[in-house]
Parts: structure tokens; C-alpha cells; sequence
């Protein structure tokens, strides 16, 4: 992973830009890397900030599963960042459900996978991470600003860039090649004990507004949410936007 890099100093979105490369035949561990992103997206079609000093990457994987199993690798790519954190400054660091990964209770990096699938098996995943790390969070819209931070912020200090990245893309390596060995069980597990959402009280909002409350007692192998609610009945939660909140 990384052995091709895609620099630029400002593009629409990493994840577009990996798209038409995947597009054209682009080999597995492709990356694309961007100073700025004019169009960063996040999850659910919500707008991404991506101002200089963060840290805009897509990465062009080819697993061969079916596109169900696609949910995995975001699961496998919180681990990966969340490990490198650790790894490197020693952060304490929490993955909350699906895929953000928070220092305290706010968010530093996001991922955003998509992927593309033909005949029923994956062609190609582009695994989008962002990670707010020499980012000035005195930029952060009102609005995200008591939910988000950056490293800068956290460690009181700039960190280097270059440095992060290629201990990220050996730990995304090792942890994708635990992956198609078959480790995935492994991977859960790590992800569970990263997780700050499991053991606790959540509201997930979903689509349409729809709002389901519970604790969050555990994950399925694909990456649901299982929530008990408060009658409790036991709920499988796919997807939304997940708060932690108190009983
Ligand atoms: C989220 O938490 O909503 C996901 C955010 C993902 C942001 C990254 S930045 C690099 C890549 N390019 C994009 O346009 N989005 C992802």
C-alpha cells in the first residue's frame, strides 16, 4: 500500500480522484494524497472540510468478496488508524461506531468507503481517510466545533505529515493482509476493544428521521450495531448516525 502515490495540491475529493483511477485500471495499494480538498464528502452526503495541514487520502483496494462484505474494511480501517495513533504519540484514542475516530469524545478522522462492485464480487473499494491533524480547529465551523479536534491541538504541537502516513499505510497493510488471510474475527475483536460505543447508551438516527434508542451490547461480523432497547428487545442497526448519550 502506498508504493504509487497520487500527490496534488488541491483536487475535488481524494475518493473522486481514486475513483477514475480505479477506473482506468489502477493497481491495488494505489494512493491519492491532497494538501486541499474543494469537495471533501463525508458520510451520508454531508459536506467534509478539508482545509491545508489535514490529512486527504484515498487508497485503491481489490479484495475479491462479495460486495456485503464490503462494511469490513471501514471496520478494519478504524483499527488501522486508531493503531497508528497509539503507535506514534501515544494518543488514547476510541473508535465510536461505524467508523470515527475520537480522541476524548471528539472526532480527529473520518473514513469514507465506497466501493464498486461487478458480477456480484467487489472490483474495486476506495477506503477515503481524513484525519484533522495540523489542522487549526479554530477554523471548524460553529456547529462541529465541540465535536471535533486535531492532533496539532491535542499534542500542543505540529506533527510531521510525511511521517504519519507511512507508518499508517504499514499498519493499513498489515492489518489488510490480516484481512484476506482470514483474520477478520481478529480484527473485530481489536475493534471492540477500541470501541467507546459498546457498553454504551446510543441513539442512532437513521434515514428518514427514524430514531432507535438502546445500549450497545456488541457488533455482527459485517459491522451492525446490535442494540437492546429498552424493552429489551434486541435491534440490528446497519447504518446512521450514532450519539452517545445517557440513560
Ligand atoms: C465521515 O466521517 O463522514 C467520513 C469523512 C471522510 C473524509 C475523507 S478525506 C479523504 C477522502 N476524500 C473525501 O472526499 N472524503 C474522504
Amino acid at each position: 500500500i502506498g508504493r504509487e502515490i497520487h500527490y496534488f495540491s488541491e483536487v475535488d475529493s481524494t475518493n473522486n480522484m481514486a475513483k477514475k483511477l480505479a477506473e482506468k485500471g489502477a493497481e491495488e495499494g494505489t494512493m491519492v494524497i491532497a494538501e486541499t480538498q474543494s469537495r471533501g464528502r463525508g458520510r451520508r452526503g454531508k459536506k467534509w472540510i478539508s482545509p491545508e495541514g489535514g490529512i486527504w487520502m484515498s487508497t485503491i483496494l481489490r479484495p475479491h468478496i462479495p460486495p456485503a462484505d464490503a462494511p469490513k474494511l471501514t471496520l478494519m480501517t478504524g483499527v488501522a488508524v486508531a493503531k497508528t495513533l497509539k503507535k506514534e504519540f501515544g494518543l488514547d484514542v476510541g473508535i465510536k461506531w461505524p467508523n470515527d475516530i475520537l480522541i476524548g469524545n471528539k472526532k480527529v478522522c473520518g473514513i469514507l468507503t465506497e466501493a464498486n462492485a461487478k458480477f456480484n464480487t467487489v472490483d474495486y473499494v476506495v477506503v477515503g481517510i481524513g484525519i484533522d491533524a495540523n489542522v487549526d480547529t479554530k477554523i471548524f465551523p460553529s456547529e462541529v466545533v465541540h465535536l471535533a479536534t486535531s492532533l496539532k491541538k491535542e499534542l500542543e504541537e505540529e506533527i510531521d505529515r510525511v511521517k504519519l502516513v507511512q507508518s499508517l499505510s504499514k499498519i493499513f497493510e498489515e492489518t489488510y493482509e490480516e484481512f484476506k488471510s482470514g483474520n477478520f474475527p481478529d480484527i473485530l475483536n481489536d475493534w471492540r476493544n477500541l470501541s467507546t460505543t459498546i457498553g454504551s447508551y446510543v441513539e442512532v438516527r437513521k434515514r428518514l428521521g427514524k430514531i432507535v434508542r438502546g445500549e450497545a451490547i456488541g457488533i455482527t461480523n459485517t459491522g451492525a450495531l446490535i442494540l437492546e432497547l429498552d424493552d429489551n428487545t434486541l435491534r440490528k442497526v446497519i447504518s446512521g448516525e450514532c450519539i452517545h448519550i445517557e440513560k
